[in-house]
């Protein structure tokens, strides 16, 4: 099955369909980072808050693909804002992963009381600059965050990855991010297991006689949306995998899209100000 991908604003191109490891123990990382390269994923999302980043590498050097050919993404840390304190995370992620330059390195949160995006964020500019991270990017941005680094600084971030899913569709925030060329990448996807007993979603998947889970990750891709689900099993990985071989009419996309609640199942980044010790 082959992935789509999306086109980047530096004109980067990344595997639409990847691997999270959030809350995948450092111990059974490697393994699981593996099993998911050997069902086709290409693109692993970690972050330094998981504590999984080396096993992430150790993952894909046991693999046997070359780590040219797997996107990486990583995160940088809530402590670890700032213009030289983030230089210094950076640094540490790519020893940890055992690489000398990362595909994709985010702010995790704006901490727009706490932190310092800004300063974080020229940093990231830095590295993108010396060619150490192939594309800079934010996570948990609002509208009132990105027009801050618009003002203040230089390179439009390539990703905003937030929470998205069919009870937190985001249409704002979509929209703000495609018209400013940024790709949205959405997290918890299947908003970590919670829409998948949904009736109108059981509905849909029975008619295309796929699981409610390949419903959602289908949804988002026809909305462009960049996914990576997590899953623990291997059986999940593959079936999460095969979401290309079928397509949702417009009426199912909009049933689905129709269930926005405004749901959150993480903290609401406007307010998070976590900054671990
Ligand atoms: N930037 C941020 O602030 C942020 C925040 C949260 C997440 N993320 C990223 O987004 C990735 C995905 O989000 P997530 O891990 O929070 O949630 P998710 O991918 O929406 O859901 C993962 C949960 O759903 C279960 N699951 C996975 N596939 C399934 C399937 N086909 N059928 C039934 N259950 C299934 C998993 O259980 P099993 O493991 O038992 O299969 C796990 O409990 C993370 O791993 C991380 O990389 C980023």
């Amino acid at each position: 099955m082959t992935v789509p991908h999306v086109h980047l604003n530096n004109g980067v191109e990344i595997p639409q369909l990847g691997f999270g490891v959030f809350q995948i123990d450092p111990a059974d990382t490697a393994a699981a980072v593996s099993q998911a390269i050997g069902v086709g994923y290409r693109h692993i999302d970690t972050a330094e808050m998981y504590g999984n980043e080396k096993e992430v590498g150790e993952g894909i050097r046991a693999s046997g693909v070359d780590v040219a050919d797997i996107w990486i993404t990583s995160k940088i840390n809530n402590n670890r804002h700032g213009y030289d304190s983030t230089l210094a995370a950076f640094d540490q992620t790519l020893t940890d992963l055992g690489v000398e330059q990362i595909d994709l390195i985010l702010i995790h949160w704006p901490l727009p009381e706490a932190g310092d995006f800004v300063g974080t964020w020229k940093a990231l500019e830095k590295v993108y600059a010396e060619g150490r991270a192939r594309s800079i990017g934010v996570s948990n941005f609002q509208s009132n965050h990105l027009n801050r680094l618009a003002d203040e600084c230089t390179v439009v971030p390539a990703v905003n990855q937030i929470e998205v899913h069919p009870y937190l569709t985001q249409d704002a925030l979509r929209a703000f991010n495609a018209e400013h060329g940024i790709a949205t990448e959405a997290w918890s996807p299947i908003a970590q297991g919670g829409v998948l007993n949904d009736p109108v979603i059981k509905g849909i998947a029975a008619e295309h006689g796929k699981s409610t889970a390949q419903v959602v990750l289908r949804w988002h891709v026809q909305l462009d949306n960049i996914i990576f689900p997590k899953s623990s099993s291997a059986e999940r990985m593959r079936e999460n995998f095969e979401i290309f071989d079928f397509e949702l009419s417009p009426a199912d996309m909009g049933f689905i899209s129709a269930l926005n609640r405004d749901e959150r199942t993480g903290p609401d980044p406007d307010v998070f100000n976590y900054v671990p010790a």
